[in-house]
């Protein structure tokens, strides 16, 4: 009862989690499209610098853009933070009852012999530690100069993902660095973007010049915020994807997609200002091309050393090994309780149920991302006897 319900917080905080990312990210795309797209106004009026008119939902809109501090401001003023708040007290929710309260993914014993609650530790210490260097790179030298910034700060985010690889399960690592980027954009917003709109809203609401260099600070971090998006939506969306964490170089297919994410964004930037650069997105589809090419899984090695055809491979053989490594989560009843239904609706219990998810079967064992952290202690062996059999064609004697 107690598993089920903490399945159904995650799953109500999940949607909470989805809702409030789109929100944020969907606000933050319109306002760098709105930027962009101003034009000068039709009608020369007092201190408005660029406006934009739009249909939307059979309503008209005109927005305009100051060319400085409006002289009086409204009762109301709009922030646009609670999308970023509500986005990260979800995630990281998510992050303590799926990764540090269920057993599975947060240690592998295969990539490191940890504890869970070293585990706990190595995962909340990346992500704090990560905002901290962040921070003080963005207030250093390296601040005034944005594109070292940013090359050191991918460097810096490819090696905390080998890291990461290599000391927590492959679906942990992924996340963690996710939850990192996540956690330094949110705190953009909390340290830095609204405390420095705060003091400038002060200052112009007492008349005041708004000290400038307060609100180039905040661009900075606004302008990483944008780039970091897509890397971390990749992040989000991988975790179904055994084939990206689970591969041996999982770490360099991560550092690839964030590249790959970025110049995404960075074409999208430039559009908005006005230059076209196809080149940008066909070189991410390339790249995305040939990264599903170099991580095709190879042909299961055959099972006897001398090279021979392999002996073929009975059910009973397979039906042994399910049962005592996977049956324990994957059947109607699961016995494993932190699993009270079969996860992903995978149920390996007779053959029939086993063909029907033999592909899955396969990728989550050639990626060894099943048996989940290898909680049932799988041998290699087995491993290659099932993978064996499928690639032999999953054949009922
Ligand atoms: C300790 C519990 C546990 C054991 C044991 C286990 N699994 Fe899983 N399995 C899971 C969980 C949890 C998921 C869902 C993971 C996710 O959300 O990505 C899963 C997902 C899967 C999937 C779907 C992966 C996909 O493509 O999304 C397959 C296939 C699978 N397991 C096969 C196996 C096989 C084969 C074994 C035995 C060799 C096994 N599992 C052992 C917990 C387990």
């Amino acid at each position: 009862m107690l598993a089920h319900l903490q399945d159904w917080l995650t799953l109500g905080i999940r949607w909470i989690h989805f809702i409030a990312g789109a929100a944020w990210i969907g606000a933050s795309f319109y306002f760098n499209w709105l930027n962009h797209s101003l034009r000068p106004p039709e009608e020369e009026r007092d201190n408005i610098g660029g406006e934009v008119w739009a249909v939307h939902g059979g309503d008209f809109f005109q927005v305009n853009k100051f060319k400085g501090a409006p002289e009086k401001l409204p009762g109301t003023l709009h922030w646009f933070k609670w999308e970023a708040y509500l986005t990260w007290i979800s995630g990281f929710a998510m992050l303590v009852l799926v990764y540090y309260l269920k057993p599975g993914y947060l240690v592998d014993p295969s990539v490191a012999d940890i504890t869970q609650s070293q585990g706990v530790m190595i995962g909340l210490g990346t992500i704090v530690v990560g905002w901290f260097v962040y921070d003080l790179m963005c207030k250093s030298p390296l601040g005034k100069n944005g594109r070292l910034l940013a090359i050191i700060g991918f460097a810096m985010v490819v090696v905390v993902t080998y890291a990461l690889c290599n000391v927590l399960g492959s679906r942990a690592a992924y996340i963690h660095v996710g939850a990192m980027l996540g956690t330094i954009m949110a705190a953009n917003v909390f340290f830095v973007i609204i405390p420095n709109q705060r003091v400038m809203v002060d200052a112009m609401s007492k008349g005041e010049a708004p000290d400038v260099s307060l609100g180039e600070a905040g661009a900075l971090r606004s302008l990483h915020n944008n780039y970091m998006t897509l890397p971390v939506l990749f992040v989000m969306v991988s975790n179904a994807h055994p084939s990206t964490f689970g591969h041996e170089y999982n770490w360099l297919i991560l550092a690839a997609l964030t590249i790959i994410g970025v110049m995404t964004r960075h074409y999208f930037n430039l559009k908005n200002k006005g230059k076209k650069q196809p080149l940008w997105l066909v070189a991410s589809a390339l790249g995305m091309f040939i990264l599903a090419y170099l991580v095709s899984p190879k042909p299961a090695p055959a099972l006897s050393e001398n090279g021979a055809a392999s002996s073929p491979i009975t059910f009973a053989q397979v039906q042994t090994i399910m049962e005592a490594r996977c049956t324990s989560c994957h059947a109607e009843k699961p016995t494993y309780e932190a699993f009270p239904t079969p996860p992903k609706g995978v149920i390996l219990t007779s053959y029939d149920k086993i063909k029907a998810h033999q592909e899955q079967v396969k990728t989550s064992l050639e990626t060894n991302y099943m048996p989940l952290g290898n909680l049932t202690k799988m041998t290699a062996e087995e491993r290659q006897t099932v993978i064996q059999w499928i690639a032999q064609g999953a054949q009922f004697p």
